[in-house]
This record gives C-alpha cells, structure tokens and sequence, in this order.
C-alpha cells in the first residue's frame, strides 16, 4: 500500500499529464443592443463588476439608449435564475436618471453584498459619486416583480454612514468578502494626479463607515488592476502614471492586507505605512520605464493555493506581449510572456483582457483586436501556468470582456462582452462556457 502510494506520486509529479481543464457546453445571450455611437460605455476593463451572482440568480448592469435617442442612457439591472436551471432574462431601465456624458470612464459597477442588497455606482469622470442601492434584500429574498421600484429613492452622493472625499470620483470597484460584507474603491482625483480609497459596507448593519485612504499620488496616480479579496486576504497590483498620457505607466506596483484594507503589507510580509506611495520601500515588484507600453487596469485575481496573478502587457521586450504576473503562496514573484500560437500581439491601447482561477486552473480572456475575437485560454500549476490551451474564441467582438467570478465558483465561466458592429445589431451579450477540470 505504501508503495503503491509512493508510486502515485511520483507519476502525479513527474508525468506529462494530459491538460485538465476543457469546454463542456457553451451558450450564449444577447443582454441589449448597445447604445448608439463610437463610445464604449458597456465592457470596460475597470467594471468591478457589470455581472455577479448570488446565491440561485445572476444579475447583470448595462447601458442602453433611452426613448430620446443618441447620447441618451439608462442604467439597467437584469437578472435570471442559473440554478438549478437557467431562466429568462429579465430586466429594468432606471428612467429617473438620464446618462448624458459620451465617455469610456462612465461606466456602470455593480456589488451585490451578502444581505442581498444590490448596489450600483455609474457616470464618473472625475465628478461626485454616483450611488443607488436597492431598498431590501433582493439578491435573497427574490421579489416576483423586477422593477425600479425595488430601488425606492434617487441617486445619492455620498455612501449612508460614511465620510468623503466624495469627488472628484472615478473608476468605483465593489469587492464582497467572505463574511457579507462589501468594499467599495474609488480614486478620488485626476489621471495623473490622485489617490485611492476604501469604503467598507456592513451587512449587519446596512451602514458603510471609511477604511481610508491606502493609495497616494505624488504628483501622479496608481492605477489598479483590481481589488480581490481571498480567503481573507485582500490584493492590489496597480502601474503609476505620471500624466493623463498613458504613455507615462510605469512600474508594477503590489500590496496585500489582512485585515481588508486597514493595514497594508508589502510582498515580502513588511507592514507598510498607509497611506502608501510609489516610493513606500518594497512597493515597487517590476521595473518597467515610462514609454514601455504599460496599459493601466488590466486584470487580476487570487486563486485558492494562496496565489496572486496579474495580467499586464509591455513592450520591454521590443514586441508587445501579454505577462502573467505571479505571486506564490511563499510570497516570489515571477513575470512569465504568454506565449501562444495564433494570439495577435497586443497592438497599443487594445483592448485589454481578464484572468480568472479555479483551484490549479488559471484562465485567461484575452481580446485578440486585430482578429476583433475574445479568446479564451487555460493553464495549469502542473503545467507551471505556461501550458496555455485554447478553450473557445468568441467572434465579432469589439470590447474589454468582463468576468462573472461568483458563478466561476459553480464551474461555469459567464462573460459580459460587446460585440463589434454598427448600432442596431452591435449586441452586449452574456456567454457561459461550462468547464471540466
Ligand atoms: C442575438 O441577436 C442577433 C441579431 O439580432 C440574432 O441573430 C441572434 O440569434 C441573437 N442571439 C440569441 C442567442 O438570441
């Protein structure tokens, strides 16, 4: 017995095993057309997030054009059930505000929090926040109508409970943690000139109460690539930009905290001083100059092994590449290209991808622009994240594809992605690819 235990082992360590994760069924949804123009305003890579799950149903925020046409928009929140069967779509326009600014930053984030409150943050570029949240649980206790009128009062400008800055607010990020409890981020500032705050929503109490400012400009502003809470872990990667010129990323910047987001680490394990800077000592991963081609807002993710990964392209190498960036449970980074066959080279402020991880399986959704597809790719730890497959290509896409990471808990990875074309028949669509590992 001890023998054959040892024997299996071995060929679990040293045998080329045949890769684990493939595409049982796909499917796929069209959510609204998307509004009228050459503004992106649905499928940015900062939504954190347009779609989420919780519990038996999956809810999706999006833009569509309103009765009075051409760069008129509402804010709309659709739901159906995926378990233990998948529902219709249904949907509502919240018709008591008007989005009127023809501007890639406005976009729409939705968090659900574990008391089933549906919160939704739209419309910035540098301007007061923009707030809504719905008046009951009603991500728990699943209300037969779906209307506006689940969301009572109007827009609010400030989060009930808490205290500013409050403007100039860009890029709101909602990240739920593991107890209910939701986080909100935002940067309080300008491109090039701002700083990042958190602002933590309690589902006990329904009251949000500040955590603080945990990233500082000098003159110049981190951009993140997300804000992901794991197994009682909290991560930020982010490149700083000296100007509004993206031109001016530099750096790969990383922190963890273990306390969500009271206190900050370095990699290494030092406590760092808070508010942090680009100087603050250990902050600082990867040496990348202004002029690398850095694009700011990637993705990132943290799987359940106590790892950390980030996605961001350069050109350090004189080609432009998507990196798999690394952090392992010990805490050592790695910066990996990802290498593979029939993947178009990044051109310059393409569209950017996501990352997504399940136990071992890391997944990529890389926008292939000049094919104008979104292909989706899998690597294991076994295969030490470099044996990419593809596992689809999704064609006619003209957008950043967004990553339900709730629902990937089930097995199923849901998209949001928008597809390429003129208004009429250019669709925001939903499509799920139901993994095997
Ligand atoms: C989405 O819309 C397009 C164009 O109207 C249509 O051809 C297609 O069948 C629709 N897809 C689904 C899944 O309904």
């Amino acid at each position: 017995m001890v023998l054959l235990k040892r024997f299996a082992a071995l060929l679990a360590t040293t045998l080329p095993f045949a890769h684990s994760v493939s595409v049982k069924s796909t499917a796929n949804w069209n959510i609204t057309n998307d509004p009228e123009g050459s503004v992106h305003l649905n499928g940015l890579a900062f939504q954190q997030n347009p779609l989420s799950t919780l519990g038996d149903y999956q809810y999706v925020a999006f833009y569509s054009t309103s009765p009075k046409g051409y760069g008129h928009h509402y804010v709309n929140l659709g739901r159906r059930r995926v378990t233990p069967s998948i529902g219709d779509w249904q949907s509502f326009a919240f018709t008591d505000y008007e989005q009127t600014t023809l501007d890639e930053h406005n976009t729409i984030s939705m968090g659900i929090s574990g008391d089933g409150k549906i919160h939704l943050s739209f419309d910035h570029h540098d301007v007061p926040l923009n707030y809504r949240v719905s008046t009951t649980g009603v991500a728990k206790t699943i209300p037969a109508q779906w209307t506006q009128s689940a969301f009572g009062g109007s827009v609010q400008h400030s989060l009930p409970g808490s205290t500013g800055p409050w403007t100039p607010l860009t890029y709101p990020r909602f990240e739920r943690l593991a107890n209910g409890d939701m986080l909100m981020e935002f940067r309080i500032g300008q491109s090039g000139a701002g700083d990042s705050y958190i602002h933590r929503y309690s589902a006990a109490s329904g009251q949000w109460s500040a955590v603080g400012k945990y990233l500082q400009g000098q003159d110049n502003n981190a951009y993140i690539n997300g804000i992901t809470s794991q197994d009682g872990k909290l991560y930020a990667s982010w490149t700083v930009r000296e100007t509004p010129d993206a031109s001016t990323n530099h750096d790969f910047y990383f922190a963890f905290s273990e306390d969500d987001g009271k206190t900050w680490k370095a990699s290494s394990g030092a406590t760092v001083a808070k508010p942090i800077t680009p100087s603050t000592a250990g902050i600082k991963v990867y040496t990348l100059p202004q002029g690398s081609e850095i694009i700011n807002q990637e993705a990132q993710c943290a799987d359940s092994k106590g790892r950390f990964h980030a996605l961001m392209r350069d050109k350090s190498s004189g080609t432009a590449t998507f990196y798999h960036y690394m952090r392992t449970s010990a805490g050592v980074f790695s910066k990996t290209a990802i290498t593979v066959p029939d993947l178009s080279k990044p051109p310059y402020l393409s569209y950017r991808g996501k990352l997504a991880s399940s136990g071992d399986t890391l997944i990529a959704i890389l926008p292939d622009a000049p094919k104008s597809t979104v292909t989706i790719w899998g690597a294991t730890a076994g295969g030490n994240f470099q044996d990419w497959k593809n596992l689809a290509t999704i064609p006619n896409m003209a957008g950043e594809p967004l990553v339900d990471y709730e629902r990937l808990k089930n097995g199923v990875l849901s998209i949001f992605v928008r597809q390429g074309g003129p208004f009429g028949t250019r669709k925001v669509q939903v499509w799920e690819f139901t993994l095997q590992f």
